[in-house]
């Protein structure tokens, strides 16, 4: 089933089309990646999602339920971080979800038990300071864990690693991967390695519209790389290829990296076989979200 499904979402700002007919599901249970550059209209996509901005044409359904601008009914599935989010600082990260749970109206015994549980999740449990003197990493951990309170369907995350250092980054992630037992995960980004080390869908949102969306595999089988690596066992015989086939790079030092279709890859094999040269290893590399990417975007 489709926690959430985009029907030909279009929006404008002033006459500038920032969206143009998206199309996007997400599967439940999913970690799903929502890539695109700066400015892309990752955040205007998510604020449709919640409502809170009025689509010029195209549906949105959630949990089977369509959006309505203006009303929030769908957003009783759905937990959301903004990409900054603001707290009160005085308040300690116990204090700050006790305070949002008694705005959603769950009952103080939940709360509590809901709040402990959420606070450990995400790395918190322990913390008895105030939130002003949280990094930023914590102060989105802390983001995570409110979002989280009600038992939303659908955690939406806008950037929620864009701002933090390696380890930072490595904390969210953990927190996303450890959320999915309990929800679906749609968080944006532009930040390619992230989106391969836990989503298990993405979308590249392009010039307005989705120009790729699948799992990482199908994502990634769409176009199998021509990038390989010979590797042979002694020196001197990788040095023999690089004279013989003048297009190879060098990676490491029996290592060659090529580009180029099967009649290169064939020559080459040709070439190793009569000669009978001892290889290591021979490779095709996979092609990185990252070059998807780029072929997609450029
Ligand atoms: N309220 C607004 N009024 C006018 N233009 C806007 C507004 N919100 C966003 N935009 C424009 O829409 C485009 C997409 O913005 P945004 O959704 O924030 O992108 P992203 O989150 O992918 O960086 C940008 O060009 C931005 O300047
Ligand atoms: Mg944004």
């Amino acid at each position: 089933m489709d926690v959430l499904s985009i029907h030909n979402l279009r929006k404008n700002f002033g006459g500038k089309e920032v969206l143009r007919g998206i199309a996007m599901s997400v599967p439940e249970h999913s970690i799903f990646g929502f890539i695109g550059k700066n400015g892309a209209g990752k955040t205007t996509t998510m604020k449709t999602i919640l409502g809170l901005l009025k689509v010029d044409c195209g549906e949105i359904h959630v949990m089977g339920e369509k959006v309505r601008f203006g009303q929030t009914s769908t957003n009783r599935h759905i937990g959301y971080l903004p990409d900054v989010p603001e707290f009160y600082s005085y308040m300690t990260p116990y204090e700050y979800l006790t305070f949002c749970g008694n705005i959603c109206g769950m009952d103080e015994a939940d709360i509590a038990t809901r709040g402990k549980e959420l606070l450990y999740l995400v790395g918190l449990g322990q913390e008895r300071h105030r939130i002003k003197g949280f990094s930023r990493g914590m102060k989105q951990r802390l983001g995570i864990a409110q979002a989280l309170l009600n038992r939303p369907k659908l955690l939406i995350c806008d950037e929620p690693t864009s701002a933090l250092d390696p380890v930072g980054r490595k904390e969210i992630l953990d927190v996303l991967l450890a959320a999915r037992e309990q929800t679906t995960v749609l968080f944006s980004t532009h930040i390619l390695s992230d989106v391969e080390r836990i989503c298990t869908e993405a979308a590249f949102l392009h010039d307005g519209s989705i120009a790729m969306q699948g799992t990482i595999a199908q994502l990634r089988s769409r176009r199998s790389s021509d990038e390989f690596i010979v590797e042979t066992e002694r020196k001197e015989d990788a040095d023999t290829l690089m004279q013989v086939f003048g297009d190879l790079q060098r990676a490491e030092q029996n290592a060659l990296m090529f580009h180029g279709g099967e009649d290169c890859f064939f020559a080459i094999m040709r070439y190793i076989t009569e000669n009978r040269i001892p290889v290591q290893k021979i490779e095709r590399m996979e092609p990185t979200l990252e070059s998807l990417f780029l072929e997609v975007a450029t």
